[in-house]
């Protein structure tokens, strides 16, 4: 492609989930896709920048169940918060969907419909905590025991917070519900899985081209062996798309949610008078994602395999940022540091926070600091001394 001539990039921010507020972490993400977007567009070419609110999930539906109100409801409380908040920073968006649309139900369904036909899918009984209470299948994030490592108690069921290790949420000690704390039964249910490992040729070749090194390298651990099938379905009651062809089962939310991107790009091209296949499948056209660290194996890994699957093109390249440290540590609700957007926008200009990430930015997974002395400073010397300044001695 020559230099000069425009291109047509898609770009996308990993859809935050509904259920929460936008803080200043997840703005490390919107204001670096933000700041590229705008580069793109400056030197000329078409670029469409969408996003989506993550609406599908346990957590939603429990926390509707406790506020009273239907998910639906709340996932339209949570995405006009969202917008509010986007807009306030400055971002600047094409589209910013849902992923609780038709679009993206048809998507998934005809996805889904070429894993099957392909041959992709299994059946396989997975015994999983159920709470008669409650009357649900637990997710291991609903399931709160003892750490069968350390013993630390409270700990959810797929990792310790006390001492980092990971395990099966059977082996939590006293596991009980998270929403009921009752001690919960075991059931066996038949969940649907992606052979993921009918992909491994793929993706052994794809990762390394469309990731960057550090990416890659951890990626391509995994296939030391066979890769494992991801367990794509959830049983009801569960708030998303259910399975076509497969009554009670419902798309695990992970399986909807880059399906989003899609569906958010149709929804712009419906109102821009737009092709979809000359944005998405085009040869010629150009699909970027930017994602955080922690969610490099559903972007990576699932999603390739499943867009290949589905006869769609994959990202060209996928960017993974650090996580937002505050003074140095993980941001937390105890020590004040876990800011919300709104909170931010309530005491300090948005331009501020947007010049301060511009600085520290960089093409790395490296966690990125906000350090309150080293923010004023940069504000006051650099944004209001050099800029400001120059500008007014310019003029
Ligand atoms: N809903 C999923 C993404 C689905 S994409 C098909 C999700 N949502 S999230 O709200 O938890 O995070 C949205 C994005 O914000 C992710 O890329 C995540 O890595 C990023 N961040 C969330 N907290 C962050 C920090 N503290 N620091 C930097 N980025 C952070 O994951
Ligand atoms: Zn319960």
């Amino acid at each position: 492609m020559s230099q000069n001539q425009s291109r047509r990039i898609v770009v996308t921010s990993a859809l935050p989930y509904a259920n929460g507020d936008i803080h200043i972490g997840h703005l490390v993400e919107y204001l670096q896709t933000d700041f590229w977007v705008r580069f793109q567009k400056m030197r000329g070419h078409a670029c469409v920048y969408v996003c989506a609110d993550d609406t599908h999930g346990t957590p939603v539906m429990i926390r509707a169940r406790d506020e009273g109100i239907t998910p639906e409801e709340l996932i339209a409380r949570s995405h006009a918060q969202h917008v509010r908040d986007f807009t306030d920073f400055e971002i600047g968006f094409s589209h910013y969907g849902s992923t609780n649309c038709g679009e993206n139900r048809a998507l998934c369904n005809r996805i889904f419909a070429a894993m099957e036909a392909g041959g992709h899918i299994s059946k396989r009984n997975v015994p999983q905590f159920y709470c008669e209470h409650d009357g649900m299948f637990l997710p291991d994030r609903f399931v709160k025991g003892g750490c069968p490592a350390c013993g630390a108690a409270g700990q959810y069921g797929d990792s310790c917070d006390a001492c980092g290790a990971t395990y099966a949420a059977g082996e939590l000690k006293a596991p009980a519900c998270a929403v009921c704390g009752r001690p919960p039964a075991t059931r066996d249910s038949e969940h649907l899985f992606f052979e993921l490992d009918h992909f491994r040729d793929y993706l052994r070749q794809w990762i390394p081209a469309h990731t960057a090194k550090d990416v890659a390298n951890k990626l391509l651990e995994w296939f030391g062996e066979a890769l494992r099938g991801w367990d794509i379905s959830r049983d009801a009651p569960y708030f998303g798309f259910e399975i076509p062809g497969h009554p009670g089962k419902f798309f695990y939310v992970w399986v909807d949610a880059p399906i989003g991107y899609m569906a958010s790009l149709e929804k712009w091209c419906q109102q821009q008078g737009e092709r979809f296949d000359d944005w998405w499948n085009n040869p010629e056209a150009e699909l970027y994602h930017f994602i955080g660290k922690d969610i490099v194996r559903f972007h990576c890994l699932f999603w390739p395999a499943m867009l290949h699957c589905g006869g769609f093109k994959g990202p060209d390249q996928v960017f993974v940022h650090g996580f937002l440290t505050v003074n140095g540590e993980k941001m937390s609700k105890s020590k004040g540091t876990f800011i919300s957007a709104r909170t931010f926008l309530d005491h300090v200009e948005a331009q501020y926070l947007r010049f301060y990430y511009a600085c520290k930015l960089n093409g790395t997974t490296d966690d990125i600091d906000l350090n309150f002395d080293d923010f004023i400073q940069r504000v006051n010397s650099d944004l209001v001394g050099k800029i400001t300044n120059l500008a007014s001695r310019g003029a």
